[in-house]
This record gives structure tokens, sequence and C-alpha cells, in this order.
């Protein structure tokens, strides 16, 4: 697979990543241990070095998968992962300070069974935490080789200009797809300025835009798509619209609706690198087949005319958690 670096501190990384979070959390039951593991393995055989996990995906169960999963050839793969939570639990309030900071990589690195992480993201920017001391802290943690380089996710454009004087950031984790396209006003001029990375989570619309989900789909009791109000029954059924047009590409270029959704991404800035979550091998093969599919400067212009007639309705997340991001 093509590689991109995040970054100008250079972090090198397959054109697409893996999302390990679904694996552990968020869209139901936790797929079993054995098969999590094949699934990340079978991703690094197919050319994928870019490994996405947090400690509060499971909590911590995510992590040590990944850890096991990824032990073998350590040194030919980027691992990220994040902090910012109490106690590592996303239920609960953030977390950033600098003890829990240095207490979070610690653990993290068993889980991970490694001694260097190599992307530690701040999760969420914590109000309560000057960004300066969560940027000194990583600085330090740099310094002593437990961490490589520094990300933010769903940082809003100051936090990240202030973070990037005291330690360069390398990528900024966000949403980004055809299913939410608000970086794109504020967020990816900065990144381009400041030579920062994008890792686009989310980049299938957590499933949406691959055709597989409408009005009538039922999610498991505990997925967090039942109380995201983009995914209300009414609003799956209005924003099948975007499905439509995606699907018409894709048959227009012979490939999947997945793949369309992520070589859009991948053809918005050489320094874009998404990261598609799956737990099954089929999907991930067809996921990993969107790196290779070429979008046109004729067909890039003709979607994004045809994006301006469809509008998505519902928020992205609920109120809640809506007052977490853009900090
Ligand atoms: N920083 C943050 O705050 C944050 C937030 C959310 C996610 N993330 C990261 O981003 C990664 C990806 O995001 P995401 O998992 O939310 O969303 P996503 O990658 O957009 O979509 C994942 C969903 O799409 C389904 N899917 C995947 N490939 C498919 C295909 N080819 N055809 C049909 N369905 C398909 C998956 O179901 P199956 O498993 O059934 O295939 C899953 O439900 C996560 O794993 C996580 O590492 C970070």
């Amino acid at each position: 697979m093509e590689k991109r670096i995040l970054g100008n501190n250079g972090l090198d990384v397959s054109a697409l990543g893996l999302g390990c979070m679904g694996l552990s959390f968020g869209y139901g039951k936790p797929t079993e241990k054995k098969e999590a593991i094949a699934l990340i393995r079978a991703a690094f055989e197919k050319g994928v070095t870019f490994f996405d996990t947090a400690e509060c995906y499971g909590p911590f169960t995510n992590e040590e998968i990944v850890g096991e999963a990824l032990a073998p050839f350590r040194k030919e793969v980027v691992i990220a992962t994040k902090f910012g939570f109490q106690d590592g639990d996303s239920k609960k309030g953030l977390d950033s300070s600098p003890a829990r900071i240095k207490a979070v990589v610690e653990a993290s690195l068993k889980r991970l069974k490694t001694d260097y992480i190599d992307l530690f993201y701040q999760h969420r920017v914590d109000p309560n935490v000057p960004i300066e001391e969560v940027a000194g802290t990583v600085k330090e943690l740099i310094q002593e080789g437990k961490v490589k380089h520094f990300g933010l996710s769903e940082a809003g454009v100051e936090t990240i200009r202030r973070a990037h004087i005291v330690q360069p950031v390398v990528a900024l984790q966000s949403e980004y797809s055809l299913f939410y396209r608000e970086p794109e006003k504020e967020i990816i001029p900065v990144l381009e300025e400041l030579g920062i990375g994008f890792v686009p989570f989310s980049p299938l619309g957590k499933g949406f835009l691959t055709g597989a989900i409408n009005e009538e789909t039922k999610f498991e009791a505990s997925d967090f798509r039942n109380i995201v109000p983009r995914f209300s029954e009414e609003n799956r059924k209005a924003n099948q619209t975007l499905v439509d047009l995606v699907k018409s590409i894709a048959s227009e270029k012979n490939a999947a609706a997945s793949q369309i959704a992520l070589a859009w991404l991948l053809a918005q800035k050489p320094w874009i690198v998404p990261i598609p979550g799956t737990t099954k091998l089929h999907r991930l093969e067809e996921n990993i087949g969107g790196a290779a599919i070429h979008l046109s400067k004729e067909e890039l212009n003709n979607i994004d005319k045809a994006l301006k007639n469809i509008e998505i309705v519902g928020a992205r997340y609920p109120q809640q958690l809506q007052e977490r991001v853009g900090k």
C-alpha cells in the first residue's frame, strides 16, 4: 500500500490505517479476542502499518489486544493510543493532568507490550488543564523515549496552535468524511499551514457511507449509534440521499461505496490518513482496496457539486458529548 507522511517530523504510515476501537468498544458486543487478534494481524499482512487504539476503548482491553496482535512485528508498525479521561473511562470526566498523563503512559506501555508509543494523542481537550502543560508533559515523555510523537483529537484551531509551539503536533485525529465536512472550514487550512498530518476518524461515517445501514437497521443495545441524533431512524432515512450518491459513483468506478468514501478522503490532501474500523475480514479487504482507487479532478469536482445539493440532517453527537469537541 502507498505510504504517507504525517507531520513535519515525518511519521511514515500506510495510506490507510486500522481503527481498532470497534473490536472492543462502541459498536455492540466486543469481538472475541482470538478473532480480533487475527483481524489485526491480517491487516498487517495486507500492508497496513498504522494502528489506532486508546486506553478508554474497552476500557483497556483494546490496547491489550492491539499489543498482543502486533508484538511479533512491533518494529514494523506505528501504534497510536490516547489519554485524557478520568480513570481511562470515557463515561467519566476529562483528565489531562500531568500526573494522569504520566500514569497512563506507563499503563499503556504495559498493555501494548512495548517500550515506546509512536503517537500519543490527547483524546479530548481538557478545559481545566492549559494545553501548554499537556504539551510540556508529552514533551518530557518524548525526551524520556517513552513516546515518539504528539497528537491531538477533536481540538480547535487555537488549541492546535498553542500546543504546536510547545511540542510539534504530528497529527490531529478528528471526524472527517463525506458525512461530516466541517474540518474543511478552519481546521484543514491550519493543519496545512503548520505541517500537521490529519487522521480522519469515522471515515466511513460510522458505517453509514458503506450503504450497509438504512432506516430499518437495528443496532445492538450497547451500540453508541443509538444515542447519535444523525442515526435516528428518520435521519437515517433522510440521509440516504448521500449514500445513494456514493453508491452511484461506486458503480461508475466499479468499486464499493466504502472504497469511494475512503478514496475521496485520500484525494483531499496527501497528508490525510483515514483509519476505517471493521470487525470482519472481508470488509477489511474491501476497505484496503479503497487506497488503490484514484478519483480524478473532474470526478472530485462532480462529487463536490452533487454534495452541494445534499443536506445532511442530525447532529453527529448528543449534546453532552458535543460539548467536549472543538475546544
Ligand atoms: N478520536 C476519537 O475521538 C475517535 C472517535 C471515534 C473513532 N475513532 C477511531 O477511528 C476508528 C474508525 O472510526 P469508527 O469505527 O467510528 O467508524 P468507521 O470506520 O467510519 O466505521 C466503522 C463501522 O463501519 C462498519 N464497516 C466497516 N467497513 C465496512 C464495509 N466495508 N462495509 C460495510 N460496513 C463496514 C463497521 O462494522 P463491522 O465491524 O461490522 O464491519 C463499523 O460499524 C475507530 O476504530 C477508532 O480507532 C476515534
